[in-house]
């Protein structure tokens, strides 16, 4: 199959640029900057494309058989925007002929009124109600993302660890396979729009897990208890980023950490 991978740059997208190419596919890669030769996944293709403005667009998905979009934007216009460019891309693939859409989002992103929560609900919705036979797969929190809140505290002496707070982190890697798994075509009885969620192997308390994070990194910052407060403080101290029920990610927090400790 020839893969196209809208993001594939980025954080997640490289992980599934790596997964696609290791399953044998063809890969392309589309975002508005191009990496270094040294930072290209090895048989990957690179494309300029900006999917707000449309350019390149047409021309990178020639040819592709499945789309997986791994944008993102994290504040101002092009937050804004995300939406729309899901949209976008849908409408760009229908036109290409690809076969399939999958997107990657945050479980119950819906149920946080923040704005960038709302982003990805509202980009959810377009692939759940389009017309093209499409995937969404709900992801929890990347491991990079509570080992990044740790490493920022830290720098100022404070590792935070939020009261009441649990994480079940999940790798990019993990996440990718579910991703590249989803862009396969139909035909094994399921419907032609799927929705997946994709949790990590275990929910561990937010003190938990920064004391992980400072052992392995040999931090001498402290870990310190203290409260999240707003909307985003309320939808964690619920739950409501947790799905123990999916816990089909299989690296661990720990384990992810003895990889990249200090890195
Ligand atoms: N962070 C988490 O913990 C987490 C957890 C679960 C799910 N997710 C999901 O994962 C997704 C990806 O997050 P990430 O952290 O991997 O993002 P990221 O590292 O910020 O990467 C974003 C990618 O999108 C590309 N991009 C942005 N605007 C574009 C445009 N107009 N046209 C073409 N490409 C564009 C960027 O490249 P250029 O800037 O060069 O264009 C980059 O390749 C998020 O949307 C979120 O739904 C994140």
């Amino acid at each position: 199959m020839m893969i196209a991978v809208a993001g594939g740059t980025g954080l997640a997208g490289r992980a599934v640029v790596e997964e696609a190419v290791a399953c044998g596919h063809r890969v392309r890669s589309l975002s508005r900057h191009l990496p270094a030769a040294e930072k290209r996944v090895p048989g990957a293709e690179y494309l300029r494309v900006d999917f707000r403005t449309g350019a390149g667009v047409a021309a990178a998905l020639e040819g592709v058989d499945a789309l997986i979009e791994t944008m993102d934007a994290r504040s101002g216009a092009a937050l804004r925007s995300l939406p729309v460019m899901s949209v976008a891309v849908l409408a760009a693939a229908a036109q290409a002929g690809v076969r399939r859409c999958v997107l990657l989002t945050i479980v119950r992103a819906g149920e946080c009124p923040m704005g960038y929560y709302q982003a990805q609900a509202a980009r959810a919705l377009s692939y759940e109600k389009s017309s093209m036979a499409t995937s969404v797969v709900y992801a929890t929190q990347f491991h990079n993302l509570v080992a990044g809140v740790f490493g920022t505290g830290a720098k100022v002496g404070v590792i935070p660890a939020f009261n009441g707070v649990s994480f079940q982190p999940v790798s990019t890697a993990d996440v990718a396979r579910t991703l590249v798994e989803e862009a396969q075509p139909g035909g094994d009885g399921r419907g032609a729009s799927r929705s997946v969620i994709v949790g990590g192997p275990e929910a561990k308390t937010m003190k938990e897990l920064a004391l992980e994070w400072k052992a392995a990194t040999g931090s001498g910052a402290v870990v310190a208890a203290m409260p999240l407060p707003g909307s985003f403080g309320a939808f964690l101290r619920a739950g409501k980023n947790l799905v123990p029920e999916h816990a089909v990610g299989q690296e661990t927090f720990g384990a992810w950490l003895k990889v990249r400790a200090g890195a």
